[in-house]
């Protein structure tokens, strides 16, 4: 992905964790950031910490993503930065419980979030991208938006979501000079597990959070649509793909399947 090289890069949920992580990266290969999340204090903290290390100009933006307000300000700066290249779609809540827990108020702040936030900023910069016939989006989706197995209620369905999207994106401004990367990581050790009341400890299998982005920008700089540090098979996720596709002929059809018919 070198014709990416110098552009800005604006991530969102930077103040900790993956995002932090990919704000260190993208510091380090040489770009300008915008770096996004509601901690103003900790944003504060990385931006003084890239700029002394690295030399690149480091802005903040402090935006609670799930405020149509704040995530109208964010939309307007991401439409009109300067030399923007590059998106990363990052900023995520996990669901505290199931389905027999959730609040209204909880559905409401996960979707807008990790689905309805996502969106919006993706479509605030798409159109410039499109002129520039050039851009990258990286979304940050999940292994449970593949693993309706996994219990984490509203929250995998929200990934579920990111993984259709950055496909279809991809397909319809592939042309375009766009690119969108979905990056599905499994358990990640970061702050997210301890906001949604779990112990990360609990847990096995968890990858640090620097293999995990460094393992994401190999995939990035592959020109990967999806993917998947965890999986070290990649031909199951391509015969997940093949499977797909195969039916897709047969999706569309004027006459219900005879199974269906009286
Ligand atoms: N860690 C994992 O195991 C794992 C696995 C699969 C997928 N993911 C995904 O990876 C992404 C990053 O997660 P993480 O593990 O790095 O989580 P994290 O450590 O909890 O960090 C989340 C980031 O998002 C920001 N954020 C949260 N709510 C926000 C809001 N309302 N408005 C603006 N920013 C907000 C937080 O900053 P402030 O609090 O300062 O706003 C923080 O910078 C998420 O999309 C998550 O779903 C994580």
């Amino acid at each position: 992905m070198s014709q990416f090289h110098k552009s800005t890069v604006a991530i969102t949920g930077a103040s900790t964790g993956i995002g932090a992580t990919y704000a260190d990266r993208f510091a380090k290969r040489g770009h300008d950031l915008l770096i996004i999340a509601r901690n103003e204090q900790r944003l504060n903290a990385l931006a003084a910490r890239l700029r002394a290390e690295t030399g690149v100009k480091v802005d903040i933006l402090v935006a609670d993503l799930t405020d149509a307000a704040d995530l109208a300000k964010v939309e307007d700066q991401l439409a009109s930065l300067p030399n923007l290249g590059i998106l990363v779609n990052n900023a995520g809540m996990a669901a505290h419980g199931g389905f027999r827990d959730a609040t209204s108020a909880e559905i409401r702040n996960l979707i807008t979030l990790n689905v309805t936030a996502l969106s919006q900023l993706s479509a605030a910069v798409i159109p410039r991208f499109v002129e520039n016939k050039a851009g990258a989006i990286i979304n940050i989706g999940s292994v449970v938006g593949l693993a309706p197995e996994l219990p984490l209620g509203y929250y995998g369905a929200t990934k579920s979501f990111v993984i259709a999207l950055s496909q279809a994106m991809n397909i319809e401004l592939a042309a375009t000079g766009v690119h969108v990367q979905a990056v599905l990581p499994a358990a990640t050790r970061t702050e997210i597990w301890e906001r949604s009341g779990r112990n990360v400890n609990d847990l096995d299998g968890v990858m640090d959070v620097d293999d995990l982005v460094d393992a994401a920008l190999a995939g990035f700089d592959k020109g990967e649509t999806i993917t998947i540090p965890p999986l070290h098979d990649e031909n199951l996720w391509q015969t997940l793909e093949d499977a797909r596709k195969a039916m897709l002929p047969h999706l569309i059809n004027g006459q219900a399947a005879p199974r269906y018919q009286a």
